[in-house]
């Protein structure tokens, strides 16, 4: 049997035997599931069957599936059944039959379609699930002692449908085996090779681990197809079956290097088998190469196969070639069909990619081989990230292919380093997304442009020209970012104060973002564009995806503006004139002439008058007219603005008429909404206003209501009282600051007086000298004016400590200053003491200190200062 006729023969049993609906392979590209890359298995597309988030069309459902695994990439070539691509056959139920009916039906498959010899397989089963074992036992013919208990029989990928499975081995003989003792089903030698498993899922596994009871009970089974024709065919691997070998033998006759004669060669002949297959269908499912997600894993396979073509000496491009090979393999497969309808495509995107690696391949291997040779002198294992990096950056080196080249050597790569780099890179490509790279406009004289057109409906158009850097090129491939210019544009270009549109552009061949639209100085429109994906070239058809949603906001914010500078002309007087504006998706910016700030009222009335024009739904009337006639009709032009003899005339009807090229709604209805969120002064007699419409202002409308709910709700209270509270709280506020200073006075008093209990004298002088517990100085201040106020030829000495530091203050009334007193001179001493230093006048002096342990010292330095004072006198 052929391995098309393998595949109908599956299929066939299912759909005409087994009641099952045959539905063609899904796509690589996974729909809907953001947990998958690429689909790796025939349950993968059936996912919410199993969940039952969709209903099946048929509860059976039966399928030949092409997946992509690329996990074990390194092995493919090395064993006899490592791929990365493969078709999985599997037969499905959603909730109506389970293991008594897939089980005996799998073995009916086996043993009586394609006649395997019952002696030669093997079943494993779940540990626990003695249920699968009865039934083996009771519904087929297995040997008993076939039947093997293996603890990591339970199927699952990732998030998603799971549960408990059963293995279906073969015993392909023991000269294929290790011969070790413990040689069994699950050794990892050739001699038992599994060929189908059936999953029995019951689960419903998290994205934080749990396992939930599915609602039903479910099957879901896998039969490797390339398998089962390497036994069917009794081929020693998967690579020597009619699914692969084709595409050996191409590469043997290019190569001219046999199969079968030196191993070594063999893996490289395989890798290419595998990866030919792989890079063809991925294509032919829409994926193109790029440094992200599924192009990634494209490009990285793509880029391993040519490196094995290296090193079987083909220098020549010939991966393209494969792709003859692969299409006859997959002639007579009805879900291969777009292979021959795509065929010369997919050549030409791995033929443009091919010919973009083989330009720095050989100078990569050099520094590689160089950098091994280095490490291996020096005794080192470890490859630096930079150079890595390089390797994968400037010679397009997947770090995987690096990886296993070093590999090969005992070298590893410097992970963090790499990352690192690859982190800078991402920075880099970020900004070159913007601007950057494109602003430098080359000469471009020689291209006509003439029969460039703009219009707003265009949905399609060919580059016309591309440049970069300030240079024009012919293309362009993925992650550089370019101008471009195109047959014709629906992108509004950036001007009269509104910003570019964006958009996407999508060739056969590549996939590209534009962040901005220009004009160059005579009028054409051109266009920033990033590649994000494959390539682009002069002359190349694109489509076109305006971002619609960001246009949309950008033309709702124009028209406001144009309906908020009437409505100023109205409410706020005739002389009001744009002065500048910019309008973004985000909102609008409006500034104007006028001497005085706007009131709020004025603000309001401005607001409201604008919201009514909105809720009028007023038709936009946009028309081409003779300047004059314009002028004629009142419209308002920018002051210093040259236009054209025709002119473009925005009307919203009764209410505005200006000159403008921008985007507009149709109908003022379409702003939805409109809210003030800004007014301020620019410049002498030039104010400037922000808005926001639409969604923005509606988001904002109800951002401040949660707002205010939120203070009612702390409040306690309602929104409505919301104003009443907070005046209540405001005097409440007031009345306890005026209580909490006549405790602070009374506590003051109150210090003062246990002060003067302790007052000595000195000579004529009546000293006070102690410490306040105070957490300010002009408390302590205060509290020294009071102690002083009731002595006679008073001397107050006050230390305090506040946040660890301490403070000093020396008072000294009139009498005792007459006397010869010297509050300074006091303090200047006593600060010393607490490792400060500190000064004043006569009659008063404060100060400050680091050592709070050492006022009892200040206090007696101030007492032998005043000593002096006292004889001096
Ligand atoms: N989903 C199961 C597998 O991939 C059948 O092995």
């Amino acid at each position: 049997m052929t391995g098309n006729e393998l595949r109908e023969a599956y299929l066939q049993f299912f759909a005409e035997k087994k009641g099952h609906l045959r539905l063609p392979s899904y796509s690589l590209v996974p729909e809907n599931d953001p947990t998958l890359l690429l689909i790796g298995a025939g349950m993968a597309p059936l996912k919410p069957f199993f969940t039952g988030k969709v209903k099946p069309p048929r509860p059976r459902i039966t399928t030949c599936q092409r997946s992509v695994r690329t996990g074990d990439i390194e092995n493919v070539g090395r064993t006899a059944r490592h791929q990365t691509f493969f078709e999985m056959l599997g037969n499905f139920s959603f909730g109506d039959y389970f293991k008594k009916e897939a089980i005996p039906w799998a073995w009916e498959f086996l043993t009586e379609v394609i006649e395997l010899p019952k002696d030669k397989l093997w079943v494993s089963i779940y540990p626990e699930d003695d249920e699968a074992r009865s039934i083996w036992l009771s519904e087929t013919d297995v040997l008993p002692d076939h039947i093997v208990a293996l603890e990591d029989n339970f199927w699952e990928i990732g998030p998603g449908p799971c549960g408990p499975d059963s293995e279906i081995y073969i015993d392909l003989g023991e000269e294929r085996g290790c011969g070790e003792p413990t040689c069994g089903i699950g050794c990892d030698c050739d001699r038992f090779l599994e060929i189908w498993n059936l999953v029995f899922t019951q689960y419903d596994r998290t994205e934080e681990g749990e396992y939930n009871l599915l609602a039903h009970k479910n099957i879901d089974t896998g039969c490797g197809l390339e398998r089962l024709a390497s036994v069917v065919q009794n081929k020693r691997t998967n690579f020597e079956t009619d699914l692969l070998y084709p595409i050996i033998e191409y590469t043997s006759k290019i190569s001219g290097i046999a199969y079968g004669v030196d191993p070594k060669k063999d893996i490289s002949l395989k890798v290419i088998a595998d990866h030919a297959r792989s890079v063809a269908i991925m294509i032919m499912d829409g994926i193109l190469p790029s440094n992200e997600g599924r192009g990634y894993v494209l490009r990285r396979t793509l880029r391993r196969a040519i490196r094995h073509g290296r090193m079987l000496g083909i220098t020549k491009p010939f991966l393209d070639g494969t792709v003859d090979a692969v299409v006859e393999i997959f002639r007579d497969a009805k879900d291969f069909s777009e292979l021959l309808t795509k065929q010369d495509y997919i050549k030409r995107v791995i033929r443009v990619e091919e010919d973009r690696f083989a330009s720095t391949l050989a100078q990569g291997i050099e520094l590689l081989n160089e950098e091994v040779t280095r490490l291996k002198d020096v005794h080192e294992t470890v490859l630096n990230g930079e150079i890595g990096f390089k390797l994968y950056d400037t010679y397009g080196f997947p770090r995987e292919l690096t990886e296993e080249i070093l590999h090969e050597h005992g070298i590893t790569l410097d992970d963090e380093g790499f990352h690192r780099e690859m982190e800078k890179q991402r920075t880099r490509a970020r900004s070159a997304r913007g601007e950057n790279q494109a602003v430098a406009v080359p000469d471009l004289s020689g291209i006509d442009t003439g029969s460039l057109t703009e219009d707003a409906t265009a949905t399609t158009a060919v580059v016309v020209a591309i440049w970069r850097d300030g240079e024009l090129v012919d293309s362009l491939r993925d992650g550089e970012s370019a101008g471009i210019i195109l047959s014709t544009t629906p992108f509004h270009a950036e001007g009269g104060g509104q910003v570019g549109d964006e958009g996407i552009l999508r060739s056969d061949l590549g996939y590209l973002t534009v962040s901005n639209a220009k004009r160059l100085p005579d009028g054409t429109v051109y266009h920033l564009a990033y590649v994000e994906e494959g390539q682009i070239q002069c002359g190349d058809t694109v489509e076109i995806g305006l971002d619609t949603k960001k246009k949309l906001s950008s033309a709702r914010n124009h028209t406001a503006t144009h309906l908020l500078q009437a409505a100023l002309r109205r409410v706020v007087g005739d002389h009001v004139q744009q002065a500048g504006s910019l309008v973004t998706p985000e909102r609008l910016r409006f500034d104007f002439t006028n001497f005085e700030p706007v009131s709020e009222q004025q603000l309001r009335d401005v607001e409201e008058l604008v919201n009514e024009e909105i809720l009028r739904s007023t038709d936009l009337h946009i028309s081409m007219m003779p300047i004059d006639e314009a002028k004629a009709l009142g419209a308002m032009a920018l002051f210093g603005e040259k236009y054209g003899d025709i002119v473009r005339v925005v009307r919203v009807p009764d209410f505005s008429i200006e000159l403008c090229g921008g985007s507009h709604v149709t109908n003022t209805g379409q702003i939805g909404l409109f809210k003030i969120v800004s007014e301020s002064g620019v410049a002498a007699g030039v104010r400037r206003i922000e808005a926001i419409t639409g969604r923005a202002a509606c988001a904002y409308a109800a951002e401040m209501a949660r707002t205010v709910q939120e203070i009612a709700h702390k409040l306690k209270t309602r929104p409505e009282e919301l104003c009443a509270q907070v005046d209540k709280f405001m005097s409440e506020r007031k009345s306890m600051q005026e209580q909490l200073r006549s405790f602070a006075e009374f506590r003051d008093q109150a210090d003062a007086q246990k002060l003067l209990m302790g007052v000595q004298e000195i000579g004529n002088f009546h000293v006070v000298l102690g410490k306040a517990n105070v957490d300010a100085m002009d408390e302590l201040r205060n509290i020294a004016d009071l102690t002083c106020e009731k002595l006679e030829i008073g001397i107050v000495v006050l230390g305090a400590v506040i946040d660890d530091k301490v403070s000093l203050v020396v008072k000294a009334d009139k009498d005792a200053v007459k006397r010869g007193a010297h509050a300074g001179n006091i303090i200047k001493a006593a600060a010393k003491a607490v490792g400060g230093g500190g000064g004043g006048r006569p009659d008063m002096a404060q100060a400050g200190g680091k050592n709070p342990e050492k006022l009892p010292q200040a206090f007696e330095e101030a007492v032998a200062v005043i000593r002096q004072q006292v004889s001096a006198e």
